[in-house]
């Protein structure tokens, strides 16, 4: 068992709290504050305790000095200093002088959010790739590490594996144990039929870690950019939508393997940029997308068809949009899953993913789901009972 919040003491500490604050932002909006929000139980508690934060999270992934314009967590210190009523001082470096000052002057009931962590991994990726010397000064800056990112807690990062080490004691924040109550209940057995839905961008990431859950799983609906891999592998025509030639082999096996598991789309919605146009749509007679033109959703005969499936599951884990849901026009495959979910009312549902998660929202079905995960590749991982460095990494109880 890993040590929790209330397994340490806070009273005077300097808390080092990992959060997972990759929320989507568009025109300098934060358009769902669901994972802020998920996380206010655990700093509330360690405020009271008379202790001052620490908190670092990441936001998005940083591969050019062009991204880190875009991705800085200022905006997100802001909306955390308005949900809690209370100052948030952002610290815009991840290291440096200014950064061992604030944390240096911290007194108990303050709190600093320091940059993007990932802004590190231009720095020979020395956070997604677990620097030591990182970890290290980050637990330099305080007294006990809390890790409550469940959404990072699969990756093996120095932010979120790499400081327990070096850190007097660490602990898991309430998020975390709530994350792990109830993806336990799919872990550690479920009712029958199980029906996954997987969709989503990351096609590269998720399609890696599918096996086991084609394994375990009934039925796979595989929807999003992952079915255009699928699709592709199986000869069709997809155009310039969004796949992945290296894992098209990956796809072919699975696809000779769990053939009967498999449900891929039988129509797309589709156009001809990346923007939110009038979809036109292929049918089941004919899935193909023409050349030059990207499919974006899923079409109508294929929510029907999901429809009939996830209506007669008892256990549905969905992770992942259909479709571009942020556009009006490519929404409706995302927005006939989650309502289809909503309906079945005998079934345990729990949806994880950032994407699906706000589609859900928008929709005000949040209480339609038996649990609403903040993580989306960590809820994958946890449900197939994967390494996760994030727990790991935190001490077990004396
Ligand atoms: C997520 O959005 O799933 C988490 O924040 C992890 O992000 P990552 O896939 O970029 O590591």
């Amino acid at each position: 068992m890993k040590k929790t919040l209330m397994d340490i003491k806070l009273c005077n500490k300097k808390v080092i709290l990992r959060v997972d604050f990759n929320v989507p932002i568009a025109n300098d909006m934060i358009m769902d504050t669901k994972r802020i929000d998920a996380a206010i139980p655990t700093i509330k508690y360690i405020l009271e305790k008379n202790a001052s934060l620490i908190i670092l999270s990441h936001l998005g992934r940083i591969k050019t000095e062009e991204d880190k314009k875009t991705k800085s967590l200022a905006i997100v210190a802001k909306k955390l200093s308005e949900i809690l009523n209370k100052e948030v001082k952002f610290i815009p470096f991840t290291r440096g002088e200014a950064v061992e000052q604030a944390a240096a002057n911290l007194k108990p009931g303050e709190i600093i959010l320091l940059e993007n962590t990932r802004f590190e991994d231009l720095n020979n990726k020395a956070e997604s790739g677990n620097d030591d010397e990182l970890a290290k000064y980050w637990a330099s800056l305080g007294d006990v590490f809390v890790n409550d990112a469940f959404g990072a807690s699969h990756r093996a990062h120095a932010s979120v594996a790499g400081i327990p080490k070096y850190t007097a004691e660490s602990a898991l924040g309430f998020l975390m144990n709530n994350e792990v109550e109830h993806l336990e209940k799919i872990l550690d057995g479920f009712k029958r039929p199980f029906v996954a839905i997987i969709g989503g961008a990351k096609v590269s990431d998720k399609i890696k870690v599918l096996e086991k859950l084609f394994h375990v799983a009934d039925k796979v609906l595989v929807v999003g950019g992952m079915a255009y891999t699928f699709q592709k592998a199986l000869g069709h025509q997809i155009g310039t939508s969004i796949y992945e030639e290296d894992r098209i082999p990956m796809a072919k096996q699975y696809l000779e393997e769990f053939k009967d598991k498999i449900v891929l789309p039988i129509d797309n919605a589709y156009t001809d940029e990346f923007a939110d146009k009038t979809p036109l749509f292929t049918n089941k007679n004919n899935i193909d997308i023409p050349e030059g033109y990207m499919g974006l959703d899923i079409g109508p005969q294929s929510i029907e068809l999901f429809n009939d499936i996830i209506a007669s599951a008892k256990t549905i884990f969905w992770n992942g949009p259909a479709g571009v849901s942020e556009f009006k026009n490519f929404e409706a495959g995302t927005k006939g899953i989650a309502i289809a979910i909503a309906n079945n009312k005998d079934a345990y549902s729990v949806v994880g993913g950032g994407d699906s998660v706000t589609a859900i929202n928008k929709l005000g079905y949040q209480s339609k789901f038996s649990f609403i995960s903040t993580g989306g590749g960590a809820s994958i991982e946890f449900i197939q009972g994967n390494s996760m460095p994030g727990f790991e990494a935190i001490q077990d109880k004396e």
